[in-house]
């Protein structure tokens, strides 16, 4: 089988992460954020993934590279010369995704997480005999997204509106598909929306399916959101593989630490924390709901809360950093400094107190 990753787009809205990553390479609980995708696919024998791109596809590619060696997964670049929305990039794609074989294959947005239940999703699909399917979930404010009614029973979509202005229900479309080749008739080679150009019309047909995702789904492309889905892929792990997460007097909750980061004595860490590789933390530090990226020095007695630290940066002794701060790759803190919600752009010093929620350049 055969899945393409939409990959599109600058990731705006999780800078200063995405200055020095593209969006999908940005870690998140201890690993790009597209491999979660990946290894999932893999696991329900996908061989090969196409990233459909518009921006720095070779930083992507070298960078998978290694991966490709390590899972035994074939990793391919389709890209576009202009965005082509949601749909486009399959037509772009066509040649690739079109093997013979009459297989469904899989789509994703690849800025959402879930337990990526894959092998519910290929049953559902061959029992429907529909000709697409997708997975919804409930959220409280459905408007930010794609609404689905559908029938309870059957999981055939009745409906399919995009943003809507008006409230038309509370599943939402969870951005993971399963699509039969033919659904490549329906889409021409031009910028198009499949949320409000394609789904509609197989809804229309009655040949548009979707399954209730079992299990947490969270589109994590914000800081707020991406902090909030930390805790639930974590509570996920306590309940299917609660042996990844770290132990000790001084874990409180659910805590990820990297097997090569150090952690000083003393310490209080937890709940919701992802320590990357090569961390250093020094003695007495105190961390909670946040995410400490690889090759991160924190020094004594510093207090995290509600915040990433980007890649390489250092937090200085009695630091206090809070409220959604956010820090670049390769941010340098002092010692005492305290942040209230700064958003630090990377290779940045910061000697003086951040008093209030602000963009430091
Ligand atoms: N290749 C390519 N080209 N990818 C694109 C383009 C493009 O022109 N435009 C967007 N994408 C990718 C994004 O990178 C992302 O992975 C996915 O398509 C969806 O785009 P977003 O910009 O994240 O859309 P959204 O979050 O507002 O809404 C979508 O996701 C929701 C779930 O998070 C829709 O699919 C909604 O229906 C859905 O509910
Ligand atoms: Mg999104």
């Amino acid at each position: 089988m055969k899945a393409l990753i939409l990959v599109g787009g600058f990731g705006t809205r999780l800078r200063p992460l995405t200055l020095s990553m593209p969006k999908p390479l940005v870690d998140f609980a201890n690993k790009p954020m597209i491999l979660h995708q990946i290894e999932a696919l893999k696991d329900v024998g996908v061989t090969e993934v196409i990233l459909a791109i518009n921006y720095r596809p070779e930083v992507m590619l070298n960078f998978l590279k290694e991966f490709e060696n390590q899972l035994g997964i074939k990793i391919t670049c389709s890209q576009e010369t202009e965005p082509m929305g949601t749909a486009g990039p399959l037509a772009l794609a066509r040649d690739k995704l079109i093997d013979g074989s009459g297989e469904p294959f899989f789509v994703l947005n690849s800025d959402v997480i879930s337990e990526y239940p894959f092998s519910q999703l290929i049953q559902f699909h061959k029992s429907h005999g529909g000709e697409a399917t997708i997975t919804v979930t409930k959220v409280d404010e459905p408007s930010k997204y794609g609404v689905v009614v559908m029938e309870e029973e059957t999981g055939k979509v009745e409906r399919f509106v995009e943003k809507p202005k008006i409230f038309v229900g509370n599943k939402i479309n969870a951005g993971i598909y399963l699509l039969n080749p033919s659904i490549l008739d329906r889409i021409e080679l031009k910028p198009t929306s499949i949320e409000k150009e394609i789904f509609p019309k197989i809804a229309s047909d009655q040949k548009l399916f979707a399954m209730v995702l079992p299990g947490f789904w969270m589109d994590i492309g914000q800081p707020r959101d991406y902090i909030t889905g930390l805790r639930l892929y974590l509570d996920s792990l306590r309940k299917n593989s609660p042996s990844k997460l770290a132990k000790g007097a001084h874990i409180v909750g659910n805590v990820l630490v990297h097997e090569s980061a150090i952690i000083g004595e003393g310490c209080l860490i937890g709940p919701d924390v992802a320590v990357g590789p090569g961390c250093v933390v020094d003695p007495g530090v105190r961390l909670s709901r946040c995410t400490v990226m690889r090759g991160v020095r924190i020094k004594k007695h510093a207090c995290i809360t509600s915040s990433i630290i980007g890649w390489h940066s250092t937090v200085g002794q009695w630091a206090r950093i809070e409220n959604m701060t956010i820090l670049g790759e390769d941010v340098h803190v002092g010692d005492e400094v305290y942040s209230n919600g700064g958003v630090v752009l990377p290779h940045k010093e910061i000697k003086s107190s951040i008093l209030k929620p602000e963009i430091v350049m």
